[in-house]
């Protein structure tokens, strides 16, 4: 979708649709709104009079214009109650509107920018919201859609016009307007990978995209091979590849904005392309589900496209350990004990606990890189759902001040957190008869547990771990929020870099 920003009027627009706004309980709508109900001969406001328009938040009214203005269609968008007017509500509205939209006919829309000059809000972050919600509210996954697909399955609006009437503050919202555009492409490029079924998304592919990726926006980008994580002493990561065919592979990729030693912030991504759990099978329901089991690696490769348009002053390094997890002839076994590259043994009770067995071998690669601080995401556990659904993910750290930048970067993107306690007590939960530690604990806790399992190998670096599994894959549109992969923490990620980079 090309959105952008044009000087003049809404109602003098040439569009296929103009969308105007409505706050919930405004009877005689002024500005833009106002504009456009005096060429329709009062029409909305008679309508507000007859209470089928009320501005309530989600309210779309489609009315036609025959005529009375160079636009056949004006869709009036309920804005709800002012005082509850934020840029997480602009971003929301936007992708609503672009899917209520969604029907052939209508390629071209005009709309002002729902917030700019209104409700207080920031005009140019208004117009990011709104460019944002656009990208992400039109995203479909519709790669594998073949013949049978009814054209109205495909109608896509080409074109999104901001009309700013006041000329001097195009440029301003052009600006907004571009950085929601890549924030929201590069979270439609994470929904892509984990919406890809794993057989069209093995760990190589995986490592492909993300090589691609890299040459297209100037990022450097390594894979590590399964020996060269051998020859690294990664043993806990390999013991994940070994029950299945496909070779395992450790992307890594560097931004540098600064140009200095080490890195910033590393941020790592959990990678199975698709988790059967191993030996300790999952049963067999919602198993599909699991080909989405790296969206933890999606989102730290997704967000580096966006780091990398953005250039903030930041050197940036991400790491995606992989693998898929099988229970192939030469798979782990429960009470199998592995050495993880920082030395420490690892008694495997459970094979279905594979990621935290692929993030900490990736946690010592980042520190070994010079990462001064370390942020992982992972689909790590089923209990984060039971404790927070699909609301907010948990933010579990060992760095307070880490963990507020985190959140505070998350809230920017209108995305919710909820943090989990650290106590030493949970420890206990991991101690093994036999090795240094075990990768489950007892029951309870489970989200606690599996950050507890990570916390020794980010040692005394600043670390914070994001178990995104509850809000990963998305049953129904919501908002900014499409069914399928949810593309959740990637623009986390990248507010949290630009925030670092001054
Ligand atoms: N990938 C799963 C976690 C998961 C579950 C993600 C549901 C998304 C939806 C993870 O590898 C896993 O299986 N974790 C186990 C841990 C347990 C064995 C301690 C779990 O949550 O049951
Ligand atoms: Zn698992
Ligand atoms: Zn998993």
């Amino acid at each position: 979708m090309d959105v952008r920003v044009a000087a003049g009027d809404l109602a003098q627009h040439e569009a296929d649709v103009l969308v105007v706004n409505l706050f919930e309980g405004v009877t005689s709508p002024g500005g833009g709104t106002g504009a456009v109900d005096q060429s329709l001969g009062g029409a909305i406001s008679s309508l507000i009079a007859m209470g089928d328009i009320r501005g309530k938040a989600g309210e779309l009214t489609m009315l036609h214009t025959f005529g009375k203005l160079r636009a056949p269609r004006v869709l009036v968008a309920g804005l709800g109650k002012e005082k509850d007017f934020d840029l997480d509500a602009v971003r929301n509205l936007s992708a609503n509107v672009v899917r209520h939209l969604r029907k052939p006919g209508v390629k071209t829309v005009a709309t002002l920018t729902h917030g700019a000059g209104i409700g207080g809000l920031d005009p140019q972050g208004a117009a990011q919201a709104v460019a944002e919600g656009a990208v992400l509210g039109g995203y479909r996954f519709l790669k594998h859609k073949g013949t049978g697909t009814k054209d109205d399955d495909r109608g896509e609006i080409a074109t999104l016009v901001l009309v700013e009437h006041t000329a001097g503050k195009v440029a301003s919202l052009e600006a907004g307007v571009a950085r929601g555009v890549l924030l929201g492409e590069a979270t439609n490029f994470a929904r892509d990978l984990a919406n890809a079924p794993s057989n069209h998304l093995t760990p190589g592919d995986l490592a492909q995209q993300a090589w691609e990726m890299a040459a297209r926006s100037g990022v450097e980008c390594e894979v590590l091979e399964r020996a060269d994580m051998e020859r690294k002493g990664m043993g806990s990561l390999l013991s994940v590849a070994k029950g299945s065919h496909q070779p395992p592979k450790l992307v890594r990729l560097s931004y540098r904005g600064k140009g200095g030693e080490g890195y910033d912030i590393a941020l790592v991504g959990k990678g199975i392309t698709f988790d059967t759990g191993g030996i300790s099978i999952k049963p067999a329901a919602n198993m599909e589900a699991m080909k989405a089991d790296m969206t933890g690696a999606a989102s730290v490769i997704a967000a580096m496209q966006a780091i990398a348009a953005l250039k903030p002053k930041v050197d940036v390094v991400a790491i995606a350990p992989c693998t898929e997890n099988m229970p192939g002839g030469g798979a782990t076994k429960p009470g199998d004990v592995v050495t993880a590259m920082n030395g420490r043994t690892v008694e495997i009770i459970n094979t279905d606990a594979e990621g935290r067995l692929v993030l900490c071998d990736a946690i010592s690669y980042a520190k070994e890189l010079g990462a001064r601080a370390i942020v992982d995401v992972a689909t790590l556990t089923g209990a984060v759902s039971i404790a927070l659904g699909d609301v907010c993910f948990g933010v579990l750290t060992n760095n307070d001040g880490l963990a507020a930048k985190v959140e505070a970067a998350a809230a920017a993107a209108g995305e919710k957190t909820w943090r989990l306690p650290m106590f030493k007590e949970y420890d206990e939960l991991l101690k093994s008869d036999v090795a240094d530690m075990k990768n489950v604990g007892t029951r309870g806790a489970g989200t606690i547990v599996g950050a507890k399992f990570l916390e020794p190998f980010a040692g005394d670096t600043p670390w914070v771990h994001l178990d995104i599994a509850g809000v990963d894959m998305a049953d129904k549109d919501k908002g900014w929020v499409s069914k399928g992969a949810s593309g959740y923490s990637v623009r986390t990620l990248v507010n949290l870099a630009v925030s670092l980079g001054g």
